[in-house]
């Protein structure tokens, strides 16, 4: 009788034992998922907009063209202060760019500025640099906020591969028409070159 009690309880915690393994194990693995999952979900919401938000301004409902990657730590190393020279689809294009600039700016710093005529004139040089620069050569347009983002900017940075827009407009200190030069100071810009737009 003391014996088949004695198994029966041996038996019973046997059984717990098992039962409180089975629920460690169950309650481990439960959360090993959740640690695998929550860095993967947190390291797909670092990567993605890492990857993709360059390419598209948030006003824009347009993708401008992918970029190589770089394979120098160019990007991590040289964070805003690059994006500070013009934008940030500018600094992902990396190293050794050549680089045509000019300013574009409104009627608060140039009386003659006829915007249309302007912006005519923009696309003849955008036609023009395609025919005579076709060699990689892009062309920077400094800009204050006349410029319009999803009027102007965005359809001819995503028609135009070889066309960035700078905003200039909280580096106002600096004079309109000098804001062609500033890629001179720009460490990823190898070869430039300036023109005018605007008269005067
Ligand atoms: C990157 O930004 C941080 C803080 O904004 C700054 O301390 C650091 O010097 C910057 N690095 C470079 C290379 O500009
Ligand atoms: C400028 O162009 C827009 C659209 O292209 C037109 O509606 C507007 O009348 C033009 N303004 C002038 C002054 O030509
Ligand atoms: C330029 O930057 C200013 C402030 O820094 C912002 O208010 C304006 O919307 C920007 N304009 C464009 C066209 O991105």
């Amino acid at each position: 009788m003391m014996t088949a009690i004695r198994t029966f309880a041996s038996s019973i915690s046997t059984n717990n034992r098992r039962f409180i393994y089975l629920i460690f194990a169950g309650a481990f693995g439960s959360f090993m998922i959740f640690i695998i999952s929550s860095l993967t979900s947190s390291s797909a919401w670092v990567i993605l907009p890492l990857q993709i938000n360059y390419r598209q301004r948030p006003e824009c409902t347009c993708l401008r063209s992918e970029l190589p990657l770089l394979s120098s730590p160019l990007t991590s190393k040289q964070n805003d202060s690059q994006a500070f020279l013009c934008s940030e689809y500018a600094t992902q294009r990396g190293p050794h760019q050549r680089i045509i600039a000019i300013s574009l700016f409104g009627p608060k710093e140039n009386r003659i500025f006829q915007f249309n005529r302007s912006i005519n004139f923009l696309h003849a040089l955008i036609q023009d640099l395609n025919i005579r620069y076709s060699d990689g050569f892009i062309l920077r347009i400094h800009h204050d906020n006349t410029i319009n983002t999803a009027d102007i900017i965005c359809p001819i940075e995503c028609k135009h591969p070889n066309v960035d827009f700078c905003n200039m407009t909280h580096k106002l200190y600096i004079p309109p028409k000098i804001w062609r030069f500033i890629p001179a100071g720009d460490p990823l810009v190898d070869v430039i070159s300036f023109t005018t737009l605007n008269k005067g």
